[in-house]
């Protein structure tokens, strides 16, 4: 992808722009937290442990004051400013939580440019949460479905104070791990399976097929706003992969093979906030030709799963999210 270098900068005091990210204070989340604010961004983290997220925010206040210091031309640190980093309380296995951080946001804000659905959990045991939803499925896709859904008439009034070559953008981290679900495809069915090492793979990509299916939903809906949906990259030295390393005995197999996995195909954690980066900042994506698309690997464009590209299968999961959430005494604006 471009250079994050290349992508333009903002001057916080002339030009206020606010993003939310879930999960920004590790892996991809901590970089992509850290070129938004190198933009000029004010960077709200959401995040289920706040000692956690406050201290990413004072290293990557530390990292982004040595990056600035280090610039060499004169034009870079004229021109170049750092926005800000705020902590907002979340934890997306509780839809109350979901619905006290948008209330906690709203009363923050008025405006909200970039919202980046980050946070995940992969290949987890099956357990359900509170809520009654399989842990994978609300943590990766039923979750963000009601922050952002909540968050719209914000995101739809933000579009308006701007033309229309600069919209908001709603970023959704799929996984190339949404090609494992293709025909076992089906939200009602929660796969508690045995063996649970294979099922749970399946859980995975169902979530994150659903989580695409929103995003070319949402694209269709809500035309002001720009929808993507991002794999990006097998980052294999994130928290993501500690369930399986932190095993008794068995942990340090499933580390050696991830990192011989990294080896040959991995990226780094902050080449893996590439193409998240790319769908918040590149002005070269359009509302007319880029709403409802999957990008891969460092920004790269890319075709999604058959399922996941099927618009009817898109709609089913729209409608079921939305009976479940009211089922449960959520209502979906519409
Ligand atoms: N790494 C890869 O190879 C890869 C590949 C494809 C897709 N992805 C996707 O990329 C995204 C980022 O993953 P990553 O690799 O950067 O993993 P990571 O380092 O484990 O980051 C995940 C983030 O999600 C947060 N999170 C998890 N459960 C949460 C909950 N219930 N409430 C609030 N926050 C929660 C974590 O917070 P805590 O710090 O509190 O746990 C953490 O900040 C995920 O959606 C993942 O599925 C990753």
């Amino acid at each position: 992808m471009s250079d994050p270098n290349s992508l333009p900068y903002l001057n916080p005091t002339q030009d206020r722009r606010v993003a939310l990210i879930t999960g920004g204070n590790s892996g991809i989340g901590y970089y992509t937290v850290l070129q938004l604010y190198l933009h000029g961004y004010i960077v709200y983290i959401a995040g289920r442990s706040r000692s956690r997220v406050l201290k990413s925010i004072k290293e990557l206040k530390e990292r982004a004051t040595s990056i600035r210091s280090a610039y060499t031309s004169q034009q870079s640190s004229s021109e170049r400013f750092l926005g800000d980093l705020v902590y907002l309380e979340i934890d997306l296995s509780s839809l109350a939580s979901v619905l006290s951080a948008v209330e906690a946001f709203k009363n923050m804000e008025s405006k909200l440019n970039i919202l980046i659905n980050n946070a995940g959990a992969m290949a987890v045991p099956f357990a359900l949460t509170k809520d009654n939803f399989e842990i994978q499925l609300q943590t990766n896709f039923i979750s963000p479905f009601l922050l952002t859904t909540k968050l719209l008439p914000m995101l739809e009034r933000t579009a308006d104070l701007y033309s229309s070559s600069e919209p908001p953008r709603i970023i959704y981290l799929s996984s190339v791990g949404h090609q494992i679900a293709l025909k076992f495809f089906g939200l009602s069915n929660n796969f508690n399976h045995r063996p649970n090492f294979l099922f749970t793979w399946l859980r995975y990509g169902v979530a994150k097929t659903a989580g695409i299916h929103f995003m070319k939903m949402l694209a269709l809906r809500n035309p002001k706003v720009l929808c993507m949906s991002v794999h990006p990259g097998f980052v294999m030295n994130t928290n993501l992969f500690s369930y399986w390393t932190r095993l008794p005995l068995i942990g340090i197999l499933f580390w050696c093979f991830f990192q011989i996995f990294d080896y040959f195909f991995g990226v780094s954690n902050e080449e893996g906030s590439y193409a998240t980066i790319k769908c918040c900042l590149d002005p070269s994506l359009t509302l007319e030709k880029d709403n409802g698309k999957y990008f891969v690997t460092g920004g790269v464009e890319a075709e999604p799963s058959r399922v996941a590209s099927n618009m009817d299968y898109a709609a089913r999961t729209w409608i079921w999210t939305v009976h479940e959430l009211s089922d449960r005494g959520i209502t979906i604006p519409n």
